[in-house]
């Protein structure tokens, strides 16, 4: 059969697609143009496709022998999924490679924003450390503070082992309250969100993407955090109103934040690289060379049972 595969991936990963199957891939380091991927799909059975690609029923139908769409990620508000299985194609996605990554790079997140890590970094850059100084660059204390984890998913749930580490206390919210004793084991207590809003000292999101999960945090929201408190976002962008995150930062409703993903990406909303008290990362939760291998490795896997007329290992629309 003929795939095409839209990012590019480590060659050992192409080989064994190869190995079934015809393959167009990307070899170049910025994303396939949507054009493109319309003209390439004409005659493609298979597609693997890239997080930041918009999979939607215009580009199902430039595929007429499409039958299966392998997502490189484990979020998916990028495909409609609706439209996915009324045409019959199977679409998975990357689920568990990328927990402990993505995890980490929360607490990264975390870590930068309290101790000021970046805003060091620059200042020892540019010149500007002359002498050690009892006051210089004060940041708050990690350990014995209260993180909020909103969505305490496979990712959230990892979070909260760090923050135990750290001695926080862990307070959640979510659309599912866990069993007590998994609870218990991580240390988490269930509250609602403007509990978990008002009392925790960084906010950290972990929800997918959904009508229900868009502008999530807004101007209500950011006004319920406390006036010393963070936010920290590596899940997706739209789940914050970005504007209002902007407006909340500059009056001081909130401290600082750490961003990984943006409303726009890759665009800014004009205003927030130019503010001190946040930390902005080009959306890495999951790049690590492991993580990124093992993405690509579960991507293809899905990709070749479904192209088999098998059901996917993580399949989101299989009838099982
Ligand atoms: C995902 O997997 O959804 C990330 O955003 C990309 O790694």
């Amino acid at each position: 059969m003929k795939v095409l595969v839209t990012g590019r991936l480590p060659e050992e990963v192409i080989s064994l697609i190869k190995a079934d199957h015809e393959v167009v891939a990307n070899e170049l380091d910025r994303p396939m143009p949507r054009e493109e991927i319309l003209r390439h799909l004409s005659d493609k059975d298979g597609l693997l496709s890239m997080v930041t690609e918009k999979i939607d029923a215009e580009l199902m139908d430039s595929g007429p022998n499409l039958k299966m769409i392998a997502n490189y990620g484990v979020g998916y508000d990028n495909i409609d999924l609706e439209a996915a299985t009324a045409r019959g194609i199977k679409v998975s996605n990357t689920p568990g490679v990328l927990t402990e990554a993505t995890a980490d790079v929360t607490f990264a997140l975390i870590l930068a924003v309290a101790r000021r890590i970046v805003e060091g970094d620059r200042l020892v850059r540019a010149g500007g450390f002359k002498v050690w100084a009892p006051l210089l660059f004060l940041g708050i204390d990690v350990s014995g503070k209260t993180l909020g984890i909103i969505g305490l998913g496979q990712i959230g749930k990892a979070v909260a082992r760090r923050a135990r580490g750290f001695g926080m206390a862990i307070l959640y919210h979510g659309r599912h309250r866990i069993e007590e004793t998994e609870e218990k084991a991580l240390g988490t207590a269930y509250v609602d969100l403007s509990t978990l809003l008002s009392q925790a000292d960084f906010v950290s999101l972990h929800v997918p993407l959904t009508d229900q999960t868009r502008y999530l945090i807004g101007r209500k929201e950011l006004e319920m955090m406390k006036p010393t408190a963070y936010l920290i976002n590596a899940s997706r962008g739209p789940v914050v109103d970005e504007t209002a995150l902007l407006e909340a930062l500059r009056a001081k409703k909130i401290v600082g934040a750490g961003l990984d993903v943006y409303e726009r990406e890759p665009y800014l909303t004009p205003g927030l690289s130019d503010l001190e008290n946040v930390v902005l990362l080009p959306h890495v939760g999951s790049a690590t060379i492991e993580t990124r291998t093992k993405m690509a490795e579960l991507a293809a896997k899905n990709l070749l049972e479904g192209l088999a007329g098998r059901v996917p290992p993580n399949c989101l629309n299989c009838r099982r």
